[in-house]
């Protein structure tokens, strides 16, 4: 089985618009393993953000792989979608469809490795009958649509038992990934409780020193 990863994807979302491209360059200079894009519907979450277009822009400027986490209702339709535009990691909401295991097998028919997402709220057990056809799980450590949002702390125990049920369940190495309210305060933890992937947004965007900020969240690896 492979090693676990430490990579972190700062989110677009806490980038200023007005500069995106640029901003973008300046955290893959900075050490950035993947940028993370926030597709939100209003409708899944209370907040509305971007969609495709904005993806292809940004996959146009990227020169490390796109993380596309879909926050939105239809992810039948936008999963694929994101994967045919190039995006690398499709991820979409457990709680989003009933068409779980369809959505997953067409994000890697149209070419990227398929993510699910969990609330805070949903357990990691309900992940057992889709497990053959994910490649990345998503534990969000706030409630989705917003950045800036304070980090749930059971977050850190809920990480631990997803790397644990993952590894007693599958022969595969399936990739753990943590969002919301992530900073130099729990990255660390959450790195030893079995994260392969730390999305930030306020926390690396805000940041005077984007190369210092990476480096703080990578505890020095
Ligand atoms: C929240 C988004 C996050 C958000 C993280 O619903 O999924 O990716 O951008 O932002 P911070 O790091 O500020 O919590
Ligand atoms: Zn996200």
């Amino acid at each position: 089985m492979n090693q676990q990863m430490k990579k972190i994807a700062p989110s677009i979302l806490a980038a200023d618009f007005t500069r995106l491209g640029e901003q973008m360059k300046a955290m893959e200079a900075a050490g950035a393993d993947y940028h993370h894009l926030d597709m939100m519907d209003a409708h899944f979450v209370p907040n509305l953000t971007f969609g495709p277009l904005a993806a292809a822009a940004a996959k146009r400027v990227a020169s490390i792989p796109l993380d596309v986490h879909l926050m939105l209702d239809d992810p039948l339709t936008y999963g694929p979608q994101c994967a045919r535009l190039g995006a690398d990691i499709v991820t979409f909401h457990y709680e989003a469809t009933p068409h779980v295991h369809s959505v997953l097998t067409r994000i890697r028919e149209a070419g990227a490795k398929s993510g699910l997402s969990l609330t805070p709220s949903t357990p990691v057990e309900v992940l057992g009958p889709t497990l053959n056809y994910v490649d990345l799980v998503l534990i969000m450590s706030v409630n989705p649509g917003f950045g800036g949002q304070d980090f749930i702390p059971e977050s850190i125990d809920k990480v631990a038992r997803l790397r644990k049920f993952l590894d007693e369940n599958s022969g595969r190495r399936i990739l753990v990934e943590v969002d919301g309210g992530v900073t130099d305060k729990n990255a660390a933890a959450l790195f030893a409780a079995g994260a392969d992937i730390l999305v930030s947004g306020s926390y690396l965007y805000g940041a005077a020193d984007y190369a210092a900020a990476i480096a703080a969240l990578k505890g020095g690896v």
